[in-house]
């Protein structure tokens, strides 16, 4: 499948099974060592038609449970990051003068689109993530998804040569991560597009301006442009949805974002944010060739 018919009827495919709602992609698991099956199959499901699932589980819904829950699916090559606990698991919460209180995450400001891990070297991109709401801020907190293959779509049903312009290597170039004159992460080159190993399709992204370096020609320009367009349209494939204490959110690392929040005393929003170097395994394959 390399041509645009084979494009065309992927497209139509996708298309057609894509949810009317985001009630289409609930499932309720147990906080337990093993889901039935059915209940793994209604998340591979709802991962083969948008990339993410959401669930709700029953039970304490830890960060060990959450281990447990990627474990079923997966994922199980955790990337510790900066921010990361011991545990490799991240708990998302405002903080004060950390180091993690330095990134957007660890306030209660809005988060604007990306994908996570968008900084990391290339054999280190991350594939899957699962997102655990502990709980929920008083008001706000609102996370956005987007499937990065409706991005895909959009951003080629417009113009090919967007897509060309996402996949070249040098497309985007985020700037190293300096703090107090040390640089704790280099800077690091890349495409928005690319496939694995297995053909899946891959994004790496931020729409935070000063966070990304663009490749200055007029169709990465313009494809850049076009994926803002989107985030700020009023889209039926964007989903929003408040995560509840015990919900959460598995995904093949869609785009997604969150809107402000403000916690009271008493009820702070926490998250406990896991990313893995795996992709969820039981999804189909597919192939995303340019024409
Ligand atoms: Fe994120």
């Amino acid at each position: 499948m390399t041509n645009a018919d084979s494009y065309q009827s992927w497209r139509e495919r996708k298309l057609a099974r894509y949810p009317r709602g985001i009630d289409e992609l609930m499932v309720t698991l147990p906080d337990s060592h093993a889901s039935a099956p059915a209940e793994l199959d209604a998340v591979h499901q709802a991962l083969q038609r948008t990339n993410f699932a959401l669930y709700r589980l029953v039970g304490s819904g830890d960060k060990a449970s959450l281990v447990r829950l990627g474990e079923q699916f997966g994922l199980t090559r955790l990337d510790g990051n900066l921010c990361s606990d011991d545990d490799s698991v991240s708990s998302i919460r405002v903080v004060g003068k950390r180091r993690a209180g330095e990134y957007i995450p660890y306030t209660d400001k809005p988060l604007n689109w990306h994908t996570d891990g968008y900084y990391n070297r290339m054999d280190r991109q991350i594939r899957g993530v699962i997102l655990h709401c502990a709980q929920p801020a008083a008001e706000g907190g609102e996370s956005l998804l987007l499937d990065h293959e409706i991005a895909y779509i959009h951003l080629r049903d417009r113009n090919p040569e967007y897509i060309r312009a996402l996949m070249a290597p040098d497309a985007m170039i985020i700037p190293p991560n300096v703090q107090n004159g040390e640089e704790i992460r280099p800077q690091q080159g890349g495409p928005v597009f690319s496939l694995d190993a297995n053909g899946f399709l891959h994004m790496r992204y931020s729409a935070r301006g000063r966070n990304i370096v663009w490749k200055q020609d007029s169709a990465t320009l313009q494809a850049a442009k076009c994926l803002l367009d989107l985030f700020h349209s009023d889209s039926p494939y964007i989903f929003r949805h408040r995560l509840k204490a015990g919900e959460g959110v598995i995904t093949n690392n869609v785009l997604h974002a969150r809107t402000a929040f403000r916690n009271s005393a008493g009820q702070e929003r926490l998250l406990y944010r896991a990313r893995y170097f795996d992709r969820v395994t039981g999804t189909e394959n597919r192939d995303y060739a340019e024409s």
